[in-house]
């Protein structure tokens, strides 16, 4: 199994991620759970990420605390998406499974030094704060990372928390611009992949049919989260951004994209954030990251429902 930490601020799309790659132990062996500040603040997003495993029936995984705020800005928070526990809809009991005491950095350091070089895969879902403050405390690990697969930016779809950026990105652009530089191979699931990710409200049955906890819990999630872009956008459902990673992690071949130069915009005011993807070639800077262009979509929920069914 490849061996994997996920650093998330949950978020539904986060929890239905973590809970996708939690089925799958074949595939991933989840070394632990970093929880960072983005969707809500760090307080929420660690006590998130402990109710999604005890959802799960994982309360042994262990859960860190990490970074509560951006490297050089002041936290963004998206409750109006979420929902002010951020994991707004089911209702889930709290957390019995205490948190670890070690700080979630500490814990992605130790745990890159200490595994074999280049077998540890970094899964962020938010905010990129605590990943770059681990390659900017302790540079010897980044080298040691296996590859990193992330969610965060758009090209052709432009931006979702200002017209110009993701809110990922934007959140913490310093954060992205140093695991953009880092040299780390990265696969990068954008807005144009993740909003082909659309619970319909049939794929919405599908998961309640389940007829589990975890089914219940994720449609009801999912009917929350769908709220905002269906107002906001008249989208067919809600965007399951973060189980993109997961389900590549799984099954790259759902997916297309090509391997281009990408670099992220940190002084505008107008465009912070912005991934300036060279999806065309027009320039002759090196290609850093695979950037997703095109989801297989019924392929990626037959996939989800499938493994949720395992839980
Ligand atoms: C990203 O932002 C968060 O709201 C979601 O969890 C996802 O990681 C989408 O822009
Ligand atoms: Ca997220």
């Amino acid at each position: 199994a490849r061996r994997i930490i996920i650093d998330t601020d949950p978020g539904q799309d986060d929890a239905v991620a973590i809970l996708l790659a939690l089925a799958s132990p074949d595939e991933l062996e989840v070394l632990g759970i970093t929880a960072v500040a983005g969707n809500v603040p760090l307080e929420l997003t660690a006590r998130n990420a402990r109710i999604v495993c005890e959802l799960a029936g994982r309360p042994d995984l262990p859960v860190f605390a990490g970074c509560e705020a951006p490297l050089e800005r002041r936290l963004i928070t998206a409750e109006h998406v979420h929902g002010k526990t951020g994991l707004d809809g089911p209702e889930l009991p709290e957390p019995t499974m205490h948190l670890q005491d070690k700080h979630a950095v500490d814990f992605l350091i130790e745990t890159l030094r200490d595994e074999p070089e280049g077998t540890v895969t970094l899964c962020p879902l938010g905010p990129l704060t605590n990943i770059a403050t681990a390659f900017q405390r302790a540079p010897d690990v980044v080298g040691r990372v296996a590859e990193i697969v992330l969610m965060g930016g758009a090209y052709f779809e432009v931006g979702n928390i200002t017209p110009a950026a993701e809110f990922n990105i934007h959140v913490d652009p310093e954060a992205a611009d140093i695991v953009f530089r880092s040299g780390v191979p990265l696969t990068v699931m954008p807005l144009d992949v993740t909003h082909k990710a659309l619970v319909t409200k049939p794929r919405n049955d599908a998961f309640r049919r389940l007829g589990t906890p975890v089914g219940e819990a994720v449609a009801r999630m999912t009917d929350f989260f769908e709220r905002f872009d269906r107002e906001k956008y008249g989208s067919l459902g809600a965007p399951l951004h973060d189980p993109c990673v997961t389900a590549w992690l799984l099954n790259p071949d759902l997916f297309t994209g090509r391997h281009i130069n990408v670099e992220i915009e940190t002084t505008s005011q107008l465009t912070l954030g912005m991934t300036v993807a060279d999806w065309w070639g027009v320039t002759d800077r090196a290609p850093n990251a695979t950037f997703m262009g095109d989801l297989d979509s019924d392929g990626f929920f037959s996939l989800l429902t499938e493994r949720l069914a395992r839980l």
